[in-house]
């Protein structure tokens, strides 16, 4: 079980566009892959058609309640496994944010319970770096992180970076980061700009594929469905589909 939290503090990033699209792209690869939707905003889930989620079978439940994470798995038809999200989630700061155990507890709750299976764990993360972020980064292997091709987004990378070195005191280890370039227009000469300064920090770390901005991206979540099922034979699924190759080349999700 490799987990990976797909995190930027900044919103609009692609983040839960990026973690519904690999984890399709897992899932037609035969992988089994578990996405977990860890921001109130439950964009994931709505992209995976599951707008409508009861707080006790959401990941709130588990937050709350302590029901147990495989109880809590919704089964997609095209493979994709889903624990889905509630804006009762938001509570969770409030709820648990005093206990100093909270930062480990989804960690505890895959091992637990889910730690057997070979199988990709995927958390989209909700753009604060509150109690919930840090329970993904906490579990965590590996962080992938989207940025988009644009100048602020490009500045957040700084902020980023140094609240990811500060969270490796008390993990008491590196956490290993991969950078994808999001909504990239290869008319722009600002996008190129962004990759190349990317290109200079990350080297080896930052993904060669690049996500380019794709109108079909950018619908699907509105019927419910990745971009695989929604529109096959456009950019974005040619896109997703490369980039889930190449981190599987380099071993991302082991
Ligand atoms: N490559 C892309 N091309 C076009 N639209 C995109 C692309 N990636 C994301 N979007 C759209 O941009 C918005 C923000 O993306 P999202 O994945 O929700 O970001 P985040 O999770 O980081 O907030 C959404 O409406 C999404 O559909
Ligand atoms: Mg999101």
């Amino acid at each position: 079980m490799a987990v990976i939290a797909v995190f930027n503090q900044k919103g609009g990033v692609g983040k839960t566009t990026t973690c519904l699209n690999i984890s399709a792209s897992l899932a037609m690869l035969g992988r089994n892959p578990l996405a977990i939707d860890l921001d109130p905003q439950a964009h994931l889930s709505i992209g995976c058609g599951y707008s409508v989620v009861a707080s006790s079978e959401s990941i709130s439940a588990f937050y709350r309640d302590e029901k147990a994470l495989d109880a809590l798995i919704r089964y997609l038809p095209s493979g994709l496994r889903l624990i889905p999200s509630h804006p009762d989630l938001s509570k969770v700061d409030a709820l648990l944010g005093k206990s100093t155990s909270v930062a480990g507890k989804l960690k505890k709750g895959l091992e637990v319970k889910l730690a057997w299976e070979d199988a990709p764990v995927l958390i989209d993360c909700c753009p604060t770096l509150g109690v919930l972020s840090l329970n993904a980064l906490f579990a965590a292997d590996r962080v992938l992180i989207p940025v988009s091709a644009d100048y602020l987004s490009m500045q957040g990378v700084h902020r980023l970076e140094a609240a990811l070195n500060v969270l490796e005191g008390p993990l008491k280890r590196k956490i290993e980061r991969s950078v994808v370039v999001t909504r990239f227009d290869s008319r722009r000469k600002l996008a190129h700009e962004v990759y190349d300064q990317l290109k200079e920090r990350y080297g080896q770390n930052l993904c060669d594929t690049r996500i380019a901005e794709n109108v079909s991206l950018a619908e699907s979540p509105a019927r419910g469905q990745d971009i695989f099922s929604y529109a096959p034979n456009s950019q974005g699924s040619q896109d997703y589909g490369a980039l889930t190759m190449e981190l599987l080349t380099k071993g991302f999700f082991e």
